[in-house]
């Protein structure tokens, strides 16, 4: 990724690359969101669950393991809902050096704890939420010789950029409208700093509406407060005080988006919903801007944000962000009621009940 957005990020020749081949992710077009949508409309997803470690974490890991490496970190060192740790993991193991993870204990989606173990990091649980955690691994930052690779880095964020780059050019523009799930706030504010640059540079000639989606029970920039007790089946965005709220609330404020909210039900339909009708199964956060998409097109629902009225053949991407095995827990239940019949075609042919 670094190699192709080069002129874009801070990296120079000194800077040793530190790639797993990240970023190029499709764009897909959706055809049945887009009829949800109607008017013409075309609705695209950005896969992100095709990165290396199956999450758009590893487009800032690449740049910022690359400029800790340069700076002669002896370690890395994040907080994480569980997927920056399995990109920090990734990433350090390709570096040659250590890395560490501070984890909220027991609420680390089961694909995320094993690639983070995999990948030979120190993982660390501790009895507390991911802002305790980010709290403590700032401290640590300041005190030892750790790179702090969580999106307080602002490096992560140039790298992050590239998803919004990728969009431009592979349709022509910017889009019209930009979803994502939002839970520390990075990738909305690295999103728009991205789409911002290729329009400065002339690449792209608008900019989208920003729209970010919060879980209904960790909600904090929705609220306009920090949640203490943040709870949500979307793990990965169970945030109650997210680092980057400043950022991306201009972001969506400059962008003239908004920021709305979705219930665990909601997510969890969603992600259902485009797995079996679009063939793309993502992690629960990532479905959060399905549900949220769908709420803009129902106006009864009171969305932020309403698509009633947007103009005719908008066009709309929502970047989903986490492959779905990342959480299989999740699906587990599905798989509860299989029942084996015996091994002859005329019991396989009764089971099946289409
Ligand atoms: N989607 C997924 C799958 C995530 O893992 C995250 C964040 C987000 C969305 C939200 O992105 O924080 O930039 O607003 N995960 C972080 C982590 C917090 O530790 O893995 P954001």
């Amino acid at each position: 990724m670094i190699a192709r957005y080069r002129e874009f990020l801070p990296v120079t020749t000194a800077t040793p690359i530190v790639s797993l081949g990240e970023g190029g992710t499709p764009l897909i077009f959706s055809p049945r969101l887009s009829k949800v949508v109607g008017r013409d409309c075309e609705v695209y997803l950005k896969y992100e669950g095709l990165n290396p470690t199956c999450s758009f974490k590893d487009r800032g890991m690449t740049v910022a393991v690359s400029k800790a490496l340069e700076r002669g970190a002896a370690a890395l060192i994040c907080a994480s809902t569980g997927n920056t740790s399995a990109s920090a993991a990734a990433y350090a193991a390709r570096a040659g050096i250590r890395c560490v993870v501070v984890l909220p204990a027991g609420k680390i989606a089961s694909g995320k704890l094993v690639q983070a173990f995999a990948y030979g990091a120190k993982v660390i649980a501790i009895d507390g939420n991911f802002d305790d955690a980010l709290a403590i691994v700032r401290k640590l930052g300041e005190r030892d010789n750790f790179a702090i690779v969580n999106s307080i880095n602002p490096d992560r964020i140039a790298g992050q950029m590239s998803a919004a780059f990728e969009i431009v050019d592979d349709l022509g523009d910017a889009p019209a409208f930009h979803l994502l799930p939002l839970g520390n706030a990075g990738n909305l504010t690295a999103y728009w700093a991205g789409y911002r640059e290729y329009q400065r540079v002339g690449r792209a000639t608008t900019l989208p509406a920003m729209i970010g989606f919060q879980a209904a029970g960790a909600a904090p920039i929705f609220l306009g407060h920090a949640v203490e007790n943040p709870e949500t089946v979307a793990s990965a965005i169970r945030i109650g005080n997210p680092a980057s709220w400043k950022a991306a609330k201009q972001a969506v404020t400059d962008s003239k988006g908004a920021v709305d909210v979705v219930t665990d039900r909601e997510i969890l339909e969603a992600q259902r919903w485009l797995a079996t009708h679009e063939g793309i199964f993502v992690e629960p956060a990532s479905a959060a801007p399905i549900a949220g998409l769908m709420k803009c097109c129902d106006p009864a629902r009171a969305p932020a944000y309403s698509f009633a009225q947007i103009p005719e053949g908008s066009r709309i991407v929502c970047t989903v962000t986490g492959h779905g095995l990342k959480d299989p827990e999740i699906i587990a239940p599905n798989a509860a009621n299989l029942k084996t019949v015996a091994v002859n075609e005329e019991a396989v042919l009764r089971a099946i009940d289409f």
